[in-house]
């Protein structure tokens, strides 16, 4: 039997290029690599992605009108097995490129609520997924709110919300190469979200 190697696409939605979030996805990613995925990042800040314009043109066909690069990214989404999203937090949510990707999945709502088909395209069947986020702050509420926002995003994607990874009181780019484990953390949550799936669990 031929079994192809997962696929898992990781999201850096910070607008900071080798930032904190960046050298995190950069080790889950790591991690999941060893363990057997084919991993591929998009960096969203490099892309043209419009905010959503609740125009409802995808109300008929789940399908945008904006041509931007969400029409490839859709494709992306739907047919990956793991998903890992990192972004920082900025005001208390995700990044303003993080949000308008996720609000532009509004069409894949439509085919998974309205249209009611398919939005994964995988062939497991079974996707799950990962968030990855770091503030500076350190308030025992800072992440809640873009944790809901994801769980509601991974959920339209029929995305199992497999956990998070967040770190608080990292600010400055780069520091969180400074922090005692978080590295470490982020190799190993990538290696057990690949690891996890495959024993079934
Ligand atoms: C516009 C903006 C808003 C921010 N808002 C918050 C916030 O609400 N809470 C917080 O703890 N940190 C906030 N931060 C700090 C970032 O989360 C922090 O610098 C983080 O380490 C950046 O990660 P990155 O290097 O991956 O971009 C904000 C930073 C910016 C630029």
């Amino acid at each position: 039997m031929v079994t192809s190697s997962p696929y898992l696409l990781g999201i850096a939605g910070s607008p900071r290029r080798n930032g904190n979030t960046d050298l995190l996805l950069q080790q889950a990613l790591q991690g999941a690599a060893a363990k057997g995925a084919q991993t591929k990042t998009v960096c969203l800040s490099e892309l043209s992605i419009s905010p959503c314009r609740h125009c409802d043109q995808c109300l008929t066909e789940g399908k945008c009108a904006i041509e931007d690069d969400m029409q490839w990214l859709s494709g992306e989404l739907r047919r990956s097995d793991f998903i890992i999203l990192a972004s920082p937090i900025f005001f208390m949510g995700v990044t303003a490129q993080t949000k308008a990707m996720i609000d532009r999945c509004q069409a894949l709502w439509v085919i998974k609520y309205v249209l009611k088909l398919p939005v994964a395209l995988n062939h497991s069947g079974k996707r799950k997924g990962l968030f990855i986020s770091v503030g500076s702050g350190t308030s025992s509420n800072l992440f809640q709110p873009a944790i809901a926002t994801v769980r509601s995003w991974f959920a339209t994607l029929d995305v199992a919300y497999g956990g998070e990874l967040l770190f608080s009181g990292i600010d400055k780019k780069g520091d969180i190469v400074n922090h005692p484990t978080a590295l470490k953390e982020a190799f190993l949550a990538g290696q057990s979200l690949i690891e996890r799936s495959s024993s079934g669990r």
